[in-house]
């Protein structure tokens, strides 16, 4: 990787004003949409702290955080459905409106697994709120409540989205240059 990590950005796709914009209609739809519920936020580390850490603050609600980490077995980037927990939620989720923070939906297998998981632990309701989604790339049957962008099939880096772990902290969402896969 470059010293510069914007010479590694082929195309800026999305920017931070596009995103800041969206996220906080994003957050005002949910204040709406929860008004006397008990919303509890759940994002999957580590792609989407960024998405979750504006959005939280978009929302004029009384509300809990809490994470969990998973692992996919597949390689690369793409992933196989088959999920181990590498840390669960410490919060209980009876009678929660659970709404899933996620960063990016890709074929939709992770989620989908997490999905069924969590709706077995009394929840209330479950939506799923998604900052990007590749629609042609479904490979379950699911979809997102909320979405902010559908993006076309490529992949994409920055505002917690990484590639080899590395990226995650710039401030908008960008294409990586070909040859950056390829050294
Ligand atoms: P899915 O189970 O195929 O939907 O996988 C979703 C996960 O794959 C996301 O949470 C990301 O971690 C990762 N992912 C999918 N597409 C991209 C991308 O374009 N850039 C970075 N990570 C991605
Ligand atoms: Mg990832």
């Amino acid at each position: 990787m470059n010293q510069d990590m914007r010479q590694d950005i082929e195309k800026i796709l999305l920017t931070e004003e596009d995103i800041q914009k969206k996220v906080g209609e994003l957050g005002a739809q949910i204040t709406k949409d929860y008004q006397n519920k008990n919303l509890m936020l759940v994002s999957v580390l580590k792609g989407s702290v960024a998405f979750m850490a504006d959005l939280m603050r978009a929302i004029d609600l009384p509300l809990k955080i809490d994470f969990m980490s998973v692992s996919s077995y597949g390689s690369g980037t793409s992933s196989s459905g088959v999920v181990k927990i590498n840390k669960d939620l410490d919060i209980d989720l009876h009678g929660v409106d659970l709404l899933i923070v996620e960063d990016i939906l890709d074929s939709g297998k992770t989620l989908h697994y997490i999905t069924k998981m969590l709706a077995d632990r009394g929840t209330a309701s479950i939506r799923i709120a998604c900052l990007l989604d590749k629609p042609e790339r479904r490979a379950v049957p699911l979809s997102a409540d909320y979405t902010c962008f559908d993006i076309p099939d490529q992949f994409v880096v920055g505002y917690g989205l990484d590639y080899d772990q590395m990226y995650r902290n710039l401030p908008y969402i960008g294409v990586l240059k070909p040859e950056v896969y390829e050294k």
